[in-house]
């Protein structure tokens, strides 16, 4: 079994953050998303790993996660040219994948308690097809599965408008070499994408196995600033420990389940957790409140911030109230008029901006 993680893409709608940053790479709780991804798919054994990767941040992906030794796998990594979709960036791994079976793992996707379990229902059913499903309380907004009485997939729809189920496709699947001839039969639908769902569908008409899987933990899709945010709680909530490492004066408090890293300096504050503060960050005469992280070497000071995640290296200085909010690397954001209050920013990496 191999494993191709789908790196490239556009990431569009995390502009202008994406302008500098692959979107796989951008933190959840201050780890890159992508690390998640490789976790996850080393623990269910998988060791040998391709990760599609796009022109523009191909270098910084490979940067990033090296040749897998972190995760005891090897890596290949394969360049698709254009993001011309799903099931075209199958066809660009076609060498790496050969006629071995795979899993496929969109680089933006975390789920909940891994895909050990997936791996195994689709070894011991080996249906030609394995997806992995959620309900979700808007489906059409997603590629969505109908199933039968049976709960066999009979049909597979991409953002209906009027969708017959609740069940939307997670970014997650399980196939067997057959899925080549199935991308061979597929034309780029209107949006000029080879689309992976016309390709399941495709073996569906033909007759083949497809099986699906319900999952019952959270899925997030960190496509869009809210949705990191979300992913960013939600990790938050679920897997951090309380864990000191750095120094706190007399005159702050740490409360709950806060993460402070080697390095960093809490002065005179109040962190109310869950809070991750990465490495070598100051943080002075202020309050951070839940759900937020800190990236390594970030000053805030006098300032009060909620729900936010600030990557590396930024300054935040006299902000009154800075919530829902995602700051990229590198930004100076200070105030000098005091008509701004709460603010709620999307800024991409190296801004300065004064208030
Ligand atoms: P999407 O989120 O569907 O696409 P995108 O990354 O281009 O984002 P946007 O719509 O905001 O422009 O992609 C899901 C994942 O698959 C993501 O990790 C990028 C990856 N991908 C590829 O590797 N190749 C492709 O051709 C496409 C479309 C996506």
């Amino acid at each position: 079994m191999k494993a191709l993680i789908l790196a490239g893409g556009k990431g569009t709608r995390l502009k202008p953050i994406t302008n500098t940053i692959a979107k796989q790479l951008l933190p959840v709780a201050n780890k890159p998303i992508l690390f998640y991804v490789m976790d996850q798919i080393a623990e269910a054994g998988i060791k040998d790993i391709g990760i599609v990767i796009s022109p523009e941040t191909g270098a910084n992906i490979q940067e990033a996660v090296r040749d897998g030794s972190q995760w005891a796998c090897e890596v290949t990594y394969i360049l698709q040219d254009q993001p011309l979709g799903l099931a075209h960036a199958v066809v660009t791994a076609r060498e790496f994948l050969g006629d071995s079976p795979f899993l496929m793992f969109l680089g933006d996707n975390l789920i909940q308690g891994g895909v050990g379990d997936f791996v195994k229902h689709f070894d011991i059913q080996s249906p030609e097809a394995l997806i992995l499903l959620k309900e979700v309380l808007d489906p059409r907004l997603f590629g969505v599965a109908e199933l039968n009485e049976r709960h066999e997939v009979v049909h597979l729809v991409e953002k209906p408008k009027e969708p017959k189920t609740n069940l939307a496709l997670v970014g997650i699947y399980l196939f067997t070499p057959r899925i080549h001839e199935a991308i061979a039969g597929i034309k780029p639908s209107w949006r000029g994408e080879l689309e992976i769902t016309d390709a399941i569908q495709g073996l569906l008409d033909a007759g083949r196995e497809v099986r699906s899987h319900i999952l019952s933990g959270w899925w997030l899709d960190t496509g869009k600033k809210d949705d990191l945010l979300e992913a960013n709680r939600v990790v938050l909530d679920d897997l951090l420990q309380r864990n000191i490492c750095g120094y706190c004066d007399g005159d702050s408090q740490l409360l709950g389940r806060v993460n402070v890293c080697n390095g960093s300096r809490i002065e005179n504050s109040v962190i109310r957790g869950p809070v991750s503060i990465g490495r070598n960050c100051s943080i002075r005469n202020s309050f951070i409140g839940p759900f937020t992280s800190v990236g390594t070497g970030t000053t805030v000071e006098d300032s009060w911030v909620q729900n936010s995640v600030i990557l590396e290296h930024s300054v935040i200085s006299r902000i009154d109230r800075l919530e829902d909010s995602l700051i990229g690397k590198g930004v100076h954001l200070r105030k000098s008029d005091d008509r701004f209050k709460s603010i709620k920013l999307f800024v991409g990496c190296d801004s300065t901006l004064e208030l």
